[in-house]
């Protein structure tokens, strides 16, 4: 089982809540998890990208109106951890940004991080996020052909020892040429989806695919759902000759019993700042991803995809169910970060390793 720990990047985390806690979006919070899951031995921490106005998603707790560069800090944390990989998300169809780019940008944080660096390439579902670089947002389908254009062009930078020559339909490049070439070939390359157009991009591309619970944030009907849901996206890349590998993102909510976890879960609810929330679902609603539909605003109060709330037997257990059900990976998200990934580590990742999955 991968384990990789979601950044809090971004102020307020996953959660529109209000009640107590540590998780800040400053550098030195999210490098401080970052090394601590490094000691307890994730395999890596991951940052989102979200380019939101002024007020944030709204409420009292203005949520994620700070929102700190996710490919600057994962570099940074290059020269700081010395194992983890460092995962960063990066609009690759937002504002002049080129195939160049990508390919040098990567390459530099691929050499700083002795080959641990990798990209999640997402197109922008956001209707308002490519407004602030003076773009509109292209058609759902025709975003990932263009994904796929773009990647293809960096994957021949990374790879050429010549100048390369391009006319695409979207991008041109003449006598282009990047060195330092990553230490591996390429850097790791991820997506997050669960459309057909996704699914066919990320079958050709990624190594690693970020998926959702068809079924909301329920863990049961999760587990139920997902067998076919990883199934289809596996069958898809074995029929290019590639294997994939699928993470999930749990929310854990998790104290000695399960009687204390929903006490700590009642009371994150019982503060939630509803404005927050239900921006953070309109934001969603006026997007045009496929996955994260079935979530209700009461969901979103604790955020993140599936929630897993119980005791550390009851969330081990869940863990390894999701696995089980085709998610090779789980990269967590928690409420207080610094606290509940501090009590993951004494109290769930002992299990996981008794089970034999870590
Ligand atoms: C774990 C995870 C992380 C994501 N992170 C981001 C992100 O940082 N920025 C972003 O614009 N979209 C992010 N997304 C949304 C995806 O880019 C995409 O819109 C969504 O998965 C739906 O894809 P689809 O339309 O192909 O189904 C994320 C999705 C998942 C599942």
């Amino acid at each position: 089982m991968i384990l990789g720990l979601f950044l809090p990047t971004q102020s307020g985390g996953w959660s529109a809540s209000a009640a107590p806690r540590s998780t800040s979006w400053e550098f030195d919070y999210n490098a401080a998890l970052a090394l601590r899951a490094e000691e307890l031995g994730f395999d890596l921490v991951f940052g989102l990208s979200e380019w939101v106005r002024a007020g944030g998603y709204g409420g009292k707790i203005r949520f994620r109106e700070d929102s700190i560069d996710p490919f600057m800090a994962v570099t940074a944390l290059a020269a700081l951890t010395k194992r983890l990989l460092l995962l960063s998300t990066i609009h690759i169809l937002y504002g002049p940004w080129h195939p160049m780019h990508l390919a040098r940008f990567a390459a530099t944080a691929d050499h700083i991080s002795k080959g641990r660096f990798g990209i999640n390439v997402v197109t922008g579902f956001s209707p308002t996020e490519p407004l602030m670089f003076g773009m509109r947002r292209q058609e759902h389908d025709l975003r990932y052909e263009m994904a796929d254009e773009f990647m293809s062009i960096a994957k021949q930078l990374w790879q050429s020892e010549h100048n390369f020559t391009y006319e695409g339909q979207f991008w041109r490049l003449e006598d282009a040429f990047v060195r330092p070439k990553p230490r591996y070939g390429r850097p790791i390359l991820a997506s997050a989806t669960g459309s057909p157009a996704g699914f066919s991009y990320a079958a050709r591309h990624s190594d690693l695919v970020f998926i959702t619970s068809p079924a909301g944030a329920n863990v049961q009907r999760a587990i139920e759902a997902l067998p076919a849901h990883t199934a289809k996206l596996k069958a898809e890349s074995q029929s290019f000759g590639r294997n994939i590998r699928t993470i999930i993102n749990p929310m854990i909510v998790c104290r000695p019993t399960e009687v204390e976890a929903r006490a700590y879960y009642d009371e994150i609810v019982r503060l939630a700042d509803m404005e927050a929330a239900v921006g953070y679902a309109n934001h969603f609603k006026s997007g045009d991803t496929k996955a994260w539909t079935n979530h209700v605003p009461r969901e979103r109060i604790l955020g993140g995809n599936v929630h897993l709330i119980g005791s550390p037997e009851q969330v081990a257990d869940w863990l390894i169910a999701l696995n089980k059900a085709g998610c090779d990976g789980m990269q967590i998200s928690f409420y207080d970060f610094r606290d509940d990934l501090e009590f993951f580590g004494k109290s769930v990742l002992p299990l996981l390793h008794q089970a034999g999955v870590r």
